[in-house]
């Protein structure tokens, strides 16, 4: 009886260790599979985005943040049930730190209030009435192709040229890529400096007293600060009269002027679902300290009637939608999404 107790019990245990040991073999040899397939990925992506690193222990280094990267947006993916969804772009190899220094608005935080004075009042837009259900200003040919800022903090550059060069071609017909060059080299606002971050209210004023602004053919972009030339900058392309502020925190404002103009607007963008946003309509934890500046180039609503904001980004096509988002809109917060609707600007040509 005893014995064959015992005997049964050395089975029993043998097994346990026989099935553990197993176990942890399929495990680690799990681990190994996975890592060989990220490293495999990795090499992928970096085919795919033109990525070089001077030696191996960069790759290595680079290779690290990627992984831990490509696991926050899979994992970001499988536990939310959000209206959108990360992806693996071009920011993929990089901490949240460098991509904060180099893919936004440089080190400028929020918007310039003292300038708030200059802007042109009455609201030109305050007794529209006609209000499309949607607008997309791209398929009204009034905006050129997605541009990148690449590692420079110039987005205020960008974003001041978007919505230049759609109210060039809605009052002349012609859609001309302006030159965001100029503005890095040549605005020379007391805030604003080049790749270090910048004020759309600094362009404008440059644009008006300077009486246009030159085209991107002649002033092309070199994404670093250099001196400004004069000699291309006189030649100028397409000219403003002025610049307004749509009424803060106000999207019902914000959609008068939107049906009649794209706009800009300065956004809270620092976060990593910003970062790594692929599609969907927006609806990101994010706060209001803005730090980012696009473009909103329309707005329309889901199929289940989620309303959202057109948003042109500078972060070239691989991010988003094609190089766009689109973020909610009509929040409960008067801020708007991001505090998009905390300082929007136009021009006015
Ligand atoms: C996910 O969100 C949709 C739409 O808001 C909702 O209908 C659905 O029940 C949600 N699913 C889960 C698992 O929360
Ligand atoms: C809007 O209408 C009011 C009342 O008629 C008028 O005083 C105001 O000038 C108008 N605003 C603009 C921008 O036309
Ligand atoms: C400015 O641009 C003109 C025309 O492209 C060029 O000939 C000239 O060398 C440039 N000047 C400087 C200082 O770069
Ligand atoms: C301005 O640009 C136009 C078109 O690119 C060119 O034909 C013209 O010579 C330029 N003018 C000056 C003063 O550089
Ligand atoms: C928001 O803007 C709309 C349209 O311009 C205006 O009628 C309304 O009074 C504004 N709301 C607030 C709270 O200022």
């Amino acid at each position: 009886m005893a014995s064959s107790f015992s005997q049964s019990f050395y089975v029993l245990a043998l097994f346990i260790i026989l099935v553990s040991w197993s176990s942890r073999v399929t495990t680690s040899r799990k681990l190994v599979e996975l890592e060989a397939c990220s490293r495999e990925r990795h090499e992928q992506w970096m085919m795919e985005h033109g990525k070089d690193y001077m030696d191996d222990a960069e790759k290595e280094k680079r290779y690290q943040i990627y992984r831990e990267n490509v696991e926050f947006i899979e994992s970001f993916n499988a536990n939310n049930n959000e209206t959108f969804k990360l992806g693996v772009n071009q920011f993929a190899d990089k901490t949240f730190e460098e991509f904060k220094s180099s893919a936004l608005n440089g080190n400028k935080k929020g918007s310039l209030d003292l300038l708030g004075t200059e802007i042109e009042k009455p609201f030109k837009y305050e007794n529209v009435t006609e209000i499309p259900e949607t607008m997309d200003w791209r398929q009204r040919g009034a905006v050129t192709p997605i541009k990148d800022q690449n590692v420079c903090g110039s987005c205020w550059a960008f974003a001041t040229v978007a919505i230049t060069e759609s109210i060039h071609q809605i009052t002349t017909g012609k859609l001309e890529s302006l030159s965001e060059q100029e503005l890095i080299d040549c605005v020379r606002g007391e805030k604003t400096s080049g790749c270090d971050g910048g004020y759309m209210e600094d362009a404008f004023k440059f644009i008006l007293r300077k009486k246009g602004i030159a085209s991107e053919a002649k002033y092309p972009y070199k994404g670093v600060d250099r001196t400004c030339n004069s000699t291309i900058e006189a030649n100028t392309t397409a000219s403003i009269k002025g610049y307004q502020m749509v009424p803060r925190n106000n999207e019902t404002a914000l959609l008068q002027a939107v049906a009649n103009q794209p706009v800009g607007v300065y956004v809270e963008a620092g976060h990593r679902a910003f970062q790594f946003y692929s599609g969907g309509v927006f609806t990101g934890k994010c706060r209001t300290k803005t730090d980012h500046v696009v473009a909103i180039v329309g707005y329309g609503s889901t199929k289940e009637g989620i309303k959202y904001w057109i948003v042109k980004n500078s972060w070239g096509t691989n991010w988003g939608e094609k190089g766009y988002m689109r973020m909610k809109r009509d929040i409960i917060s008067k801020k708007g999404l991001c505090g998009l609707a905390k300082k929007p600007l136009y021009p006015i040509a």
